[in-house]
């Protein structure tokens, strides 16, 4: 038998140590990374989380050390990303009536990658808990840490927080604790959170909040070190790191519209912004246009919006005058969007993106929302059909929200 690795009573690490080059979100991770996973072997025997895809032999190996896998009662899904659910079908495969436990999309994306759908699942909400024979486990949904699916799992009985992908690091470390590493493990620690948690900083804080309020003893990610010494500092690291640090940012929403309805995208994108504490011009533009003025606003402005109703497969009003005039600007500095309405095709809003792409603007575009932060639900330009619904609504100010949160960083 390996060394048997300890993590809390009765609680053992099952998981992989890689030490290769590991190919990771457009970058190698040449410290490799580890693949933590968690066996509780209480009355009802619990794995928490697997390993990556391509090590589920293995794992299942490790976890055959310490217990019959046909033994295991409950898995414990917390992030349905492979290098976390891989080991998962062979798990399953094995532990024939073990019921999964994660949160609904969870459940609905595990079933599709993996095609379980005839397993028992078992579905949990933020504060859910879960009698495993001798722990109880809660559960507190943390979404886009690191993908919409998240959650993370706290065991009462041993304070310990298994929470996946957060607080992790990426090394393949031998040492697996952190008060047995010889190096600071700081920088690891930092540098997974720029890279992998920071592109969602509000919910970060969201997560903060939820974690403040437990009795934490031990933090047992499924990267890298697990944290039993210190464990306060490294939360607020995450929380310090999160806290929006740009103040006092300004947008300008800039539009010209036909019957309205372009003037009512231009309000809900504003109460977004507003929810930032995003102070927001909005300028009508109107046949006569102040030019001397909208420049001034433009350089004022740290975010444009420039938005029209298209008409006969054009821009309407005097938005195309501005677009021409500010092409020689100097606004490297600013982030800019195109936004509209329409009835059939909405040719304005893409003419007015090609504008922008013309200006030395950041022109924020759905791919560079899910290079930079993985969401996919944020379309950009910003296109509503005709007068928008309660569903276009609630998208736009969304959207909104997350454009400003991306502004005040
Ligand atoms: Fe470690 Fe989001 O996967």
């Amino acid at each position: 038998m390996k060394k048997e690795i300890l993590v809390a009573d009765k609680t053992y690490w099952i998981g992989y140590i890689d030490n290769r080059n590991v190919p990771f979100h457009r970058l190698i991770l040449e410290k490799g990374t580890t693949y933590n996973s968690y066996l509780l072997k209480t009355e009802k025997p619990t794995v928490i989380d697997t390993v990556d895809i391509s090590f589920g032999r293995q794992f299942i190996e490790s976890l055959s050390e310490y217990i019959n896998p046909q033994e295991i009662e409950y898995i414990v899904i917390n992030h349905v990303e492979p290098d976390h659910s891989g080991g998962l079908p062979l798990l399953a495969n094995k532990a024939k009536n073990a019921v999964i436990v994660t949160t609904e999309l969870g459940a609905k994306e595990l079933k599709d990658m993996y095609k379980l759908h005839n397993r028992e699942f078992i579905i949990v909400k933020d504060g859910d808990t879960l009698d495993i024979g001798g722990k109880t486990l809660k559960f507190f949904e943390t979404p886009y840490l690191h993908t919409e699916e998240t959650m993370i799992t706290y065991c009462v009985e041993d304070k310990a927080l298994y929470s996946c992908d957060i607080f992790s690091s990426h090394v393949a470390t031998y040492d697996l604790f952190n008060d047995l590493s010889k190096d600071d493990i700081t920088p690891d620690f930092e540098g997974y959170y720029k890279l992998i948690m920071h592109p969602h900083r509000p919910y970060v804080q969201d997560m903060i909040k939820k974690v403040r309020k437990l009795d934490i003893n031990l933090i047992a990610p499924s990267h890298g070190y697990i944290l039993r010494e210190n464990v306060k500092t490294f939360i607020d690291i995450y929380d310090e790191k999160s806290k929006p640090v740009g103040k006092n940012k300004k947008a300008l929403i800039i539009y010209s519209t036909m019957t309205g309805n372009t003037k009512k995208i231009a309000n809900y994108l504003s109460i977004g912004l507003n929810e930032k504490d995003i102070d927001v011009e909005l300028i009508n533009v109107k046949t006569d246009i102040d030019m001397k003025k909208i420049k001034e606003s433009i350089e004022k402005s740290d975010l444009i919006l420039f938005g029209s109703s298209t008409r006969y497969g054009d821009i309407v009003g005097g938005i195309e005058e501005i677009l021409k005039e500010i092409k020689h600007m100097n606004l490297s500095s600013k982030l800019a969007i195109a936004f509209g309405s329409y009835g059939w095709s909405g040719e304005a809003i893409e003419v007015i993106n090609d504008y922008l792409k013309d200006t030395n603007m950041n022109v924020i575009e759905s791919s560079y929302m899910i290079k930079t932060t993985g969401m996919n639900d944020i379309m950009l330009p910003i296109r509503v059909k005709f007068n928008p619904s309660e569903n276009d609504i609630e998208n736009l100010k969304h959207t909104a929200r997350t454009i400003g949160d991306l502004l005040i960083g």
